[in-house]
């Protein structure tokens, strides 16, 4: 069966909302984990004790394609003929992708007009999207769009849509998978619009429901300093999940303040430079179920430790080293131990964003590794040799 090649739907048993013929797959999901001791001596844990999980090998590049599959099944299940999303990039570029391949439906992206990576604008425009660049950042494309797909009935596939949180169960599937369904201590992932780490608290839920686990790993949700509202709402101000009644005037406080000073979501790490994140209150859910912790982590913090992952083999996009950051800032409080097994996402792709890596090694930062200019000549070149051999 064709569906057993992805990873998602070989998982199907799990995801029964889908009759098989109306299934659009790309092959998404085909992912690894991976130990990682370089990363895990960087973050301060002992050999062995860190895996990372490489969501960034998916057909677009980044682990939205595990959502992307689903939410475009059943857009595909109710007959849409448009489908629309807003986008930091990633988002983009998975629904070009599957409403190109799939040929189901045609798909228009909304953009902010700030800070797009290159390397996801340009997946959405080969993958022949219409893309809309709204004046404004993504939380005002995002508020947008889901008021213009309300209006003019086109399917909305951000991660409000609970069928891409459906698919992206599986990522936690597929780590339970590699760890040969021995629970780590940590899951750690960087939280933007807080889709994947509500994903992976219902997926651990519903798992230890079955019985397919006996306890659950704690997540750990690293926000970027600069995009931090639900660090400063858990952290700072105690919002908690309270049994499902979470204190929804606090948030529309904190809202309201940030709306009086026009405070605007402002991170390198430009895949989860936002801050209304809309699945806030799942993600609420998650965190409570699993005795979880919320962290931010700077700019410098996280692009070093993207050079971490780089030289340590895999590479990714800025927005995914958050969990690396946040690893070692949770390790050197002491919230995780040097023993404790922990696995970080690796959200997307490397080449997503060549610009952000460029700059750093071009940089001054510890780990800065520029391109060293020499003569064209063979004299020259092992001279600047010297130090390597
Ligand atoms: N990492 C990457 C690479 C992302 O692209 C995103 C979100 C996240 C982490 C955050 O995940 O929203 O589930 O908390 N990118 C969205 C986009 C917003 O439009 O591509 P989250």
């Amino acid at each position: 069966n064709p569906l057993d090649y992805s990873g998602v739907w070989r998982f199907r048993e799990l995801l029964p909302f889908a009759p098989e013929e109306m299934i659009v797959t790309v092959g998404e999901g085909q992912t690894m984990l991976r130990r990682s001791d370089s990363v895990a001596k960087y973050c301060g844990l002992n050999d062995g004790c860190l895996h990372l999980q490489y969501e960034g090998l998916n057909p677009s590049g980044s682990f939205k394609d595990n959502g992307m599959t689903a939410a475009s099944t059943h857009a595909r299940m109710v007959g849409a003929k448009l489908a629309a999303c807003a986008s930091t990039g990633n988002t983009s570029a998975s629904l070009a992708l599957y409403a190109g391949a799939g040929g189901h439906f045609k798909c228009v992206v909304f953009v902010g007009s700030g800070k797009i990576a290159f390397g996801k604008l340009s997946q959405a425009l080969d993958y022949g999207a219409v893309t809309l660049q709204i004046e404004g950042d993504f939380d005002d494309a995002l508020m947008r769009v889901r008021e213009v797909c309300r209006d003019a009935n086109i399917y909305l596939c951000n991660s409000v849509n609970p069928f891409r949180l459906e698919g992206q169960k599986t990522i936690i599937y597929r780590i339970l998978e590699g760890m040969n369904w021995e629970v780590p201590d940590w899951i750690v992932v960087p939280g933007g619009n807080l889709g994947n780490s509500s994903a992976f608290g219902k997926a651990l839920i519903e798992l230890k429901k079955l019985n397919l686990i006996d306890r659950l790993p704690r997540l750990a949700i690293i926000n970027a300093a600069g995009a931090n509202t639900l660090y400063r709402l858990w952290e700072h101000d105690g919002l908690r999940w309270n049994g499902g009644e979470p204190d929804e005037e606090l948030v529309g406080k904190f809202y309201g303040e940030m709306d009086a000073e026009n405070r605007r979501a402002d991170t390198l790490a430009s895949a989860i430079q936002i801050n209304r994140p809309v699945n806030l209150y799942k993600c609420l859910r998650a965190l409570d179920a699993t005795d979880g912790v919320v962290r931010e982590a700077h700019d410098p913090e996280i692009l070093d430790a993207k050079a971490q992952v780089g030289a340590g083999g895999f590479g990714c996009e800025p927005a995914s080293a958050a969990s690396v950051a946040g690893i070692k800032a949770l390790r050197a409080q002491g919230v995780i131990a040097p023993s404790d097994r922990v696995v970080g996402i690796l959200t997307g792709h490397e080449l997503k964003d060549p610009d952000a890596t460029v700059n750093y090694h071009r940089g001054d930062r510890a780990y800065a590794n520029a391109p060293i200019p020499v003569a064209n000549d063979a004299g020259a070149i092992l001279d600047a040799l010297k130090g390597v051999m």
